[in-house]
Protein backbone atom coordinates (compact mmCIF):
# COMPACT_ATOMS: atom_id res chain seq x y z
CA UNK A 1 0.00 0.00 0.00
CA UNK A 2 0.96 3.05 -0.84
CA UNK A 3 0.32 4.89 2.07
CA UNK A 4 2.13 2.53 3.94
CA UNK A 5 5.41 4.57 2.80
CA UNK A 6 3.67 7.60 2.72
CA UNK A 7 4.85 9.89 6.23
CA UNK A 8 1.37 11.71 7.40
CA UNK A 9 2.33 15.45 7.04
CA UNK A 10 -1.39 16.49 8.30
CA UNK A 11 -3.82 14.72 10.06
CA UNK A 12 -7.35 15.10 10.28
CA UNK A 13 -7.73 16.33 13.48
CA UNK A 14 -5.12 19.48 12.77
CA UNK A 15 -6.86 19.85 9.30
CA UNK A 16 -10.10 20.45 10.95
CA UNK A 17 -8.98 22.64 14.02
CA UNK A 18 -6.74 25.13 11.58
CA UNK A 19 -10.11 24.90 8.69
CA UNK A 20 -12.20 26.19 12.02
CA UNK A 21 -9.72 28.97 12.70
CA UNK A 22 -9.72 30.22 9.02
CA UNK A 23 -13.56 29.99 8.39
CA UNK A 24 -13.52 32.16 11.82
CA UNK A 25 -11.05 34.66 10.12
CA UNK A 26 -12.95 34.87 6.92
CA UNK A 27 -16.38 34.89 8.90
CA UNK A 28 -14.90 37.80 10.71
CA UNK A 29 -13.22 39.78 7.58
CA UNK A 30 -16.88 40.14 5.89
CA UNK A 31 -18.59 41.19 8.67
CA UNK A 32 -22.56 39.87 7.77
CA UNK A 33 -21.81 40.02 4.03
CA UNK A 34 -22.77 37.82 0.93
CA UNK A 35 -20.10 36.08 -0.31
CA UNK A 36 -19.79 33.40 -3.33
CA UNK A 37 -17.31 30.48 -2.76
CA UNK A 38 -15.67 29.23 -6.25
CA UNK A 39 -14.59 25.65 -4.94
CA UNK A 40 -11.90 24.66 -7.90
CA UNK A 41 -13.00 21.03 -8.67
CA UNK A 42 -11.76 18.24 -7.62
CA UNK A 43 -9.01 18.55 -5.12
CA UNK A 44 -10.75 21.33 -3.26
CA UNK A 45 -14.06 19.17 -2.27
CA UNK A 46 -13.21 18.36 1.37
CA UNK A 47 -11.99 21.79 2.31
CA UNK A 48 -14.31 22.93 0.56
CA UNK A 49 -16.98 21.28 2.20
CA UNK A 50 -14.94 21.70 5.67
CA UNK A 51 -14.72 25.60 5.52
CA UNK A 52 -18.11 26.47 4.09
CA UNK A 53 -19.72 24.77 7.10
CA UNK A 54 -17.78 26.75 9.46
CA UNK A 55 -19.09 29.97 7.72
CA UNK A 56 -21.14 32.01 9.48
CA UNK A 57 -22.02 34.64 6.89
CA UNK A 58 -24.79 34.10 3.82
CA UNK A 59 -23.10 32.10 1.35
CA UNK A 60 -23.77 31.23 -2.18
CA UNK A 61 -21.70 28.08 -4.07
CA UNK A 62 -20.49 27.51 -7.29
CA UNK A 63 -17.30 25.46 -8.92
CA UNK A 64 -15.30 25.32 -11.39
CA UNK A 65 -13.04 22.61 -12.99
CA UNK A 66 -9.31 23.88 -14.32
CA UNK A 67 -7.04 21.24 -15.33
CA UNK A 68 -2.90 22.18 -14.97
CA UNK A 69 -1.34 18.69 -14.50
CA UNK A 70 -1.13 15.24 -16.24
CA UNK A 71 -0.45 12.31 -14.57
CA UNK A 72 3.43 13.68 -13.14
CA UNK A 73 3.70 15.59 -9.99
CA UNK A 74 4.84 18.79 -11.79
CA UNK A 75 3.02 21.51 -13.43
CA UNK A 76 2.45 21.58 -17.41
CA UNK A 77 2.30 25.60 -16.79
CA UNK A 78 -0.63 24.78 -19.22
CA UNK A 79 -4.40 25.77 -17.70
CA UNK A 80 -7.27 24.14 -19.12
CA UNK A 81 -10.68 25.14 -18.39
CA UNK A 82 -13.51 21.99 -18.17
CA UNK A 83 -15.87 23.70 -16.38
CA UNK A 84 -16.73 27.16 -16.18
CA UNK A 85 -19.17 28.76 -13.23
CA UNK A 86 -23.02 28.68 -13.89
CA UNK A 87 -23.63 32.02 -13.10
CA UNK A 88 -22.53 35.87 -13.25
CA UNK A 89 -20.24 36.95 -10.66
CA UNK A 90 -20.57 40.65 -11.29
CA UNK A 91 -21.23 42.92 -7.91
CA UNK A 92 -20.37 39.96 -5.66
CA UNK A 93 -17.81 38.99 -3.05
CA UNK A 94 -16.14 35.95 -4.51
CA UNK A 95 -13.33 33.73 -2.62
CA UNK A 96 -11.90 30.83 -4.75
CA UNK A 97 -11.17 27.96 -2.72
CA UNK A 98 -8.06 26.01 -4.13
CA UNK A 99 -6.67 22.44 -2.63
CA UNK A 100 -2.91 23.88 -3.05
CA UNK A 101 -0.58 26.46 -4.92
CA UNK A 102 2.19 24.96 -6.03
CA UNK A 103 3.75 27.35 -9.10
CA UNK A 104 0.71 29.49 -9.22
CA UNK A 105 0.14 29.29 -12.87
CA UNK A 106 -3.53 27.74 -11.99
CA UNK A 107 -4.87 30.29 -10.22
CA UNK A 108 -2.98 33.52 -11.61
CA UNK A 109 -5.00 32.39 -14.88
CA UNK A 110 -8.21 31.67 -12.78
CA UNK A 111 -7.61 35.49 -10.69
CA UNK A 112 -6.81 37.19 -14.10
CA UNK A 113 -9.96 35.14 -15.83
CA UNK A 114 -12.41 36.13 -12.65
CA UNK A 115 -11.51 39.71 -12.07
CA UNK A 116 -12.36 40.54 -16.16
CA UNK A 117 -15.86 39.64 -14.82
CA UNK A 118 -16.44 42.90 -12.39
CA UNK A 119 -16.58 41.01 -8.90
CA UNK A 120 -17.16 43.64 -6.38
CA UNK A 121 -14.14 41.32 -4.32
CA UNK A 122 -11.98 38.34 -5.00
CA UNK A 123 -9.75 36.73 -3.05
CA UNK A 124 -8.07 33.52 -2.49
CA UNK A 125 -8.15 31.33 0.10
CA UNK A 126 -6.03 27.60 -0.18
CA UNK A 127 -5.85 24.62 1.77
CA UNK A 128 -1.58 24.12 1.34
CA UNK A 129 0.77 26.67 -0.31
CA UNK A 130 4.18 25.46 -1.46
CA UNK A 131 5.84 29.06 -1.96
CA UNK A 132 9.52 27.66 -2.64
CA UNK A 133 7.62 26.36 -6.28
CA UNK A 134 6.65 29.36 -6.98
CA UNK A 135 6.78 30.55 -10.80
CA UNK A 136 4.50 33.45 -10.87
CA UNK A 137 3.84 36.48 -8.03
CA UNK A 138 1.00 34.99 -6.07
CA UNK A 139 -0.14 35.35 -2.86
CA UNK A 140 -3.16 33.45 -0.57
CA UNK A 141 -5.16 36.25 1.06
CA UNK A 142 -6.33 32.84 3.32
CA UNK A 143 -3.87 29.64 3.96
CA UNK A 144 -4.19 27.23 6.27
CA UNK A 145 -0.47 25.13 6.05
CA UNK A 146 2.64 26.45 4.81
CA UNK A 147 4.10 23.63 3.63
CA UNK A 148 7.94 22.45 2.11
CA UNK A 149 8.30 21.02 -1.35
CA UNK A 150 7.13 17.78 -1.44
CA UNK A 151 4.24 15.82 -3.41
CA UNK A 152 0.92 15.70 -1.02
CA UNK A 153 -1.81 13.35 -1.03
CA UNK A 154 -5.25 12.73 0.46
CA UNK A 155 -8.10 14.84 1.84
CA UNK A 156 -9.11 15.83 -1.81
CA UNK A 157 -5.15 15.42 -3.10
CA UNK A 158 -5.02 13.03 -5.70
CA UNK A 159 -1.87 10.76 -6.85
CA UNK A 160 -2.61 10.21 -10.62
CA UNK A 161 -6.65 10.89 -9.76
CA UNK A 162 -6.55 8.25 -6.82
CA UNK A 163 -6.30 8.59 -2.81
CA UNK A 164 -8.44 11.66 -2.57
CA UNK A 165 -10.62 10.21 0.15
CA UNK A 166 -8.07 9.62 2.58
CA UNK A 167 -8.90 11.70 6.19
CA UNK A 168 -5.21 13.01 6.61
CA UNK A 169 -2.60 14.78 4.12
CA UNK A 170 0.18 12.67 3.10
CA UNK A 171 3.78 12.62 1.62
CA UNK A 172 4.60 10.93 -1.20
CA UNK A 173 7.64 8.18 -0.59
CA UNK A 174 9.66 8.74 -3.32
CA UNK A 175 9.88 5.39 -4.91
CA UNK A 176 5.78 6.06 -5.88
CA UNK A 177 6.13 9.08 -7.68
CA UNK A 178 4.17 8.94 -10.58
CA UNK A 179 5.68 8.28 -14.09
CA UNK A 180 5.65 11.63 -16.29
P1 LIG B 1 -0.13 25.24 -9.83
O1 LIG B 1 -0.88 25.74 -11.02
O2 LIG B 1 1.24 24.77 -10.18
O3 LIG B 1 -0.14 26.20 -8.66
O4 LIG B 1 -0.81 23.89 -9.41
C1 LIG B 1 -1.92 23.81 -8.70
C2 LIG B 1 -2.57 22.45 -8.88
O5 LIG B 1 -1.61 21.39 -9.02
C3 LIG B 1 -3.32 22.13 -7.63
O6 LIG B 1 -4.63 22.60 -7.70
C4 LIG B 1 -3.25 20.62 -7.57
O7 LIG B 1 -4.31 20.06 -8.29
C5 LIG B 1 -1.96 20.27 -8.25
N1 LIG B 1 -0.89 19.99 -7.26
C6 LIG B 1 0.19 20.77 -6.98
N2 LIG B 1 0.95 20.22 -6.03
C7 LIG B 1 0.35 19.06 -5.69
C8 LIG B 1 0.66 18.03 -4.73
O8 LIG B 1 1.66 18.06 -3.96
N3 LIG B 1 -0.22 16.99 -4.67
C9 LIG B 1 -1.32 16.90 -5.46
N4 LIG B 1 -1.65 17.84 -6.36
C10 LIG B 1 -0.83 18.91 -6.48
MG1 LIG C 1 -6.40 21.51 -8.06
Amino acid sequence: MLTERAKILISEHDLKSKIKEIANKISADYNGEEVLFVGILKGCIHFYSDLTREINLPLTMDFMAISSYGAGTSSSGEVKMLKDLDKSICGKNVIIVEDIIDSGNTLSYLKRLLSSRQPKSIKICTLLDKPSRRKVNLDPDYCCFTIPDEFVFGYGLDVDQKYRNLKDIYILAPEDYPKE
